[in-house]
């Protein structure tokens, strides 16, 4: 067995935190030593009504098990009340799980602008609210840790979320770039696409299912994201019932066409089989991993 993983002196705030996958973060943050921000709006599943009750039921929970934790009842819309909260009470924040989350299924025909706007309201602008928030005090620590929740409805679609598809994916490529541009400060950041019980998916998802899902296999992915001992950054994982697994990108080796002659479809038809075969296939990591390719076929020494 590695080194216990212990959070003392760290502060973390978890959102959404007020049930399933979030209250179990938190509890378990709270259990390895961290003061924890447990954040929650309360409101329903589908974004609506607001109860402050939710968090401070987890933050009593906390409590009563002996450790460290403060209510927030903002929305991650809000996100820099919700470090506020953080710094008043903490001094700090060291941790940011953005997980708030709420659903609003419908086809793609019957969806209407409030049904789009309301999901990538909380899920990309509420996580970019609360990261945005915290960067400024990670960066000047040179501390940080952040965990953002997509879904497998956003890597592989879903009938009904064309809305939660695109703005869980989108914190992908959020992740991504935060990564990037935190790595000089030693902030990391990473993704979950988690699979679990809760009021999100007990309606979908057979009942023999739900009962192995706890949210309390998917916690411990995320505290291994969010210690200090964590290297990689700007990766995704798939989480569920006790399976962890990273994903990553593929790529055919794919077809050059010469750049200076006209081409025309008809030239791509023809090499089709060719531009989908992933025989000796690549997995491209980073930005210049796309842009080698196309300066190559132009004869062009890269310099990036
Ligand atoms: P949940 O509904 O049990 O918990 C989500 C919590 O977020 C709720 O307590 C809710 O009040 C809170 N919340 C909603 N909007 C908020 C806002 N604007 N500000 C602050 N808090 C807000 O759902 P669950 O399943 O625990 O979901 C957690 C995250 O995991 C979500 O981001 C969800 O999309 C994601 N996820 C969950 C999956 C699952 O299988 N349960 C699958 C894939 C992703």
């Amino acid at each position: 067995m590695s080194e216990q993983i212990r959070f003392d002196n760290r502060v973390v705030i978890v959102t959404g935190a007020g049930a399933g996958l979030g209250r179990s973060h938190a509890l378990e943050f709270a259990r390895r030593g961290a003061k924890v921000v447990v954040n929650d709006l309360g409101g329903s599943g589908h974004g609506e009504g607001n109860c402050v009750k939710a968090a401070e039921q987890v933050v009593d929970e906390i409590i009563a098990l002996g450790g460290i934790a403060v209510a927030n009842c903002d929305s991650v819309e809000q996100g820099e009340a919700i470090v506020q909260t953080a710094v008043e009470h903490f001094g700090r924040v060291d941790v940011v799980i953005n997980n708030a989350g709420i659903l609003r299924d419908t086809s793609f025909q019957k969806m209407t602008d409030q049904d789009w706007e309301l999901i990538h309201r909380v899920h990309t602008f509420g996580s970019y609210k609360v990261t945005h928030a915290a960067w400024p005090y990670m960066r000047e620590q040179g501390y940080g840790r952040i965990i953002n929740t997509a879904s497998g409805a956003g890597i592989y679609g879903n009938f009904g979320q064309a809305n939660y598809s695109s703005a869980k994916l989108g914190l992908y490529g959020f992740t991504r770039t935060l990564a990037i541009e935190g790595a000089p400060k030693n902030i990391k950041v990473n993704c979950i696409a988690p699979v679990a019980a809760s009021r999100l998916t007990e309606a979908i998802l057979p009942a023999e299912v739900i009962a192995g899902l706890k949210p309390e296999l998917v916690t411990p992915l995320v505290v291994k994201l969010a210690s200090e001992q964590q290297a990689e950054t700007g990766e995704l994982f798939e989480v569920g019932a006790g399976w962890i697994a990273k994903l990553r990108w593929e790529r055919s080796r794919g077809v050059k066409f010469d750049p200076q002659a006209p081409l025309g479809a008809e030239a791509v038809v023809a090499a089709w089989a060719d531009i989908i075969d992933f025989t000796d296939s690549e997995y491209p990591q980073t930005i210049q991993d796309t842009l080698l390719p196309v300066f190559n076929n132009l004869g062009i020494e890269p310099s990036l």
